[in-house]
């Protein structure tokens, strides 16, 4: 078999953002880059990180650098995950396959959602048992279950329930786009496929995605209704979840240091503090904003991962500087998968894993694990915006 050998097109996220929006349809590259209301969120996801400056140490001797990271009883080779992402095939035929396999190769966790494009059956075999099942709760609680009991079947040890989609939000691109599941294909959309022929035809010759989870399902319809409501989700489901799932279990979606405390009494293992990379309430503040009050709400020692805006290996380091135990990246491999297929999400992992590698040396470290606050600048002239 040969070797997939890295992009050699894309030298940084902004590439891989500019080439996939040239290669998928626009509806596609719109699903993945859009955010909700205004999109400032997004943005500011980004502007926020940015704003955390590091301070560089010198003489340390960083020879001996290392990017191995303990979360739960998993040691994992580097700090940052695959965020879990549904119909994630649309960015390219096979990216759920690819994400799987990159998973198993660098020893990371793949999480996968309840709509993804593979069975979380075929995930936890290709990523070789690195994978992390993410629910919703739908109205349907049975079918939820019903993946609850799947997940434990195959093997699955992590639970994630996102908990910050009570309702969908508004996405003024999707809704201009028509972008709908399943698909519904006018003019307008058929104009879009016809001029990304190469998308189209190789999702045409590879099967149009499917939420295989549902489809495999033996109690639900089968159908994958993103629209519907989740609004009925409140602390009583999480019990319900806990008292069902015998595994470690994350909930994913948190912005509030008082959710945090409830959600940690409930019995939660682990929280994410996200605010699903700006796609749900759009006026919420930036999440690298909040993760240090979330720290110091739980304390120190309760495991937090971090997602929404991490876009360089300089973010990574920055989320764990500011509280993280772990971090999960969203668009970035999206964006990959969709400029370059395989090649373009090998190069992106290769590209997160040099920076977060250099921006430890430069700080002066050789060991992710000894990352904390002390590494961010103290500026003499305070709230400098760059
Ligand atoms: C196309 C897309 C689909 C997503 N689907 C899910 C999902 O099914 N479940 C979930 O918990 N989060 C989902 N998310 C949110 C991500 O898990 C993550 O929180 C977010 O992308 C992180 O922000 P970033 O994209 O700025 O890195 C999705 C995000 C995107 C971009």
């Amino acid at each position: 078999m040969s070797k997939v050998l890295p992009s050699n097109k894309i030298y940084s996220i902004k590439e891989a953002i500019q080439l996939s929006k040239k290669r998928l349809p626009k509806l596609v590259f719109d699903f993945i880059d859009g955010a909700s209301g205004d999109e400032k969120l997004s943005e500011i996801n980004s502007l926020a990180l940015d704003q955390i400056r590091l301070e560089p140490r010198v003489l340390r001797n960083v020879e001996k650098r290392s990017l191995k990271k303990k979360f739960f009883d998993y040691q994992f080779d580097y700090p940052f995950g695959f965020a879990p992402m549904g119909m994630t095939n649309l960015s390219w035929p096979g990216a759920d396959i690819m994400l799987a396999k990159e998973s198993a190769k660098n020893n990371i966790p793949t999480c996968v959602s309840m709509a993804s494009t593979t069975t979380l059956e075929k995930m936890y075999e290709l990523s070789e048992g690195r994978s992390w099942m993410q629910l919703y709760i739908f109205q349907d609680e049975n079918f939820v279950m019903e993946l609850i009991e799947r997940a434990e079947k195959t093997g699955y040890q992590t639970l994630i329930l996102t908990v910050d989609v009570p309702v969908l939000s508004r996405r003024t691109r999707d809704d201009k786009n028509g972008f709908a599941y399943p698909f519904k294909i006018g003019p307008k959309q058929f104009f879009d496929f016809a001029t990304h022929p190469t998308w189209s035809l190789t999702t045409l010759f590879k099967g149009i995605p499917k939420p295989m989870n549902y489809v495999t399902s033996k109690s639900g319809d089968g159908i994958f209704k993103r629209k519907e409501s989740r609004g009925s989700t409140d602390f009583e489901t999480l019990k319900r979840v806990r008292d069902k799932w015998k595994g470690k279990l994350i909930v994913k979606g948190v912005m509030s240091p008082k959710d945090s405390i409830k959600i940690k009494d409930a019995g939660a293992d682990a929280i994410q503090v996200s605010n699903h990379g700006g796609r749900q309430l759009d006026s919420a503040t930036a999440a690298i904003n909040i993760l240090p009050l979330i720290r110091k709400a739980v304390g120190e020692q309760f495991p937090l991962i971090f997602d929404s805006g991490i876009r360089s290996g300089s973010d990574i380091v920055r989320a764990l500087a500011l509280g993280a135990d772990y971090t999960m990246i969203g668009r970035p491999v999206m964006y990959a998968m969709g400029a370059d297929g395989e090649k373009g999400l090998k190069r992106i992992v290769e590209i997160l894993k040099e920076e977060t590698s250099t921006t430890l040396g430069l700080v002066g470290l050789n060991d992710i694990n000894d990352i904390s606050s002390e590494i961010v600048a103290k500026e003499v002239i305070g709230n400098t915006k760059y």
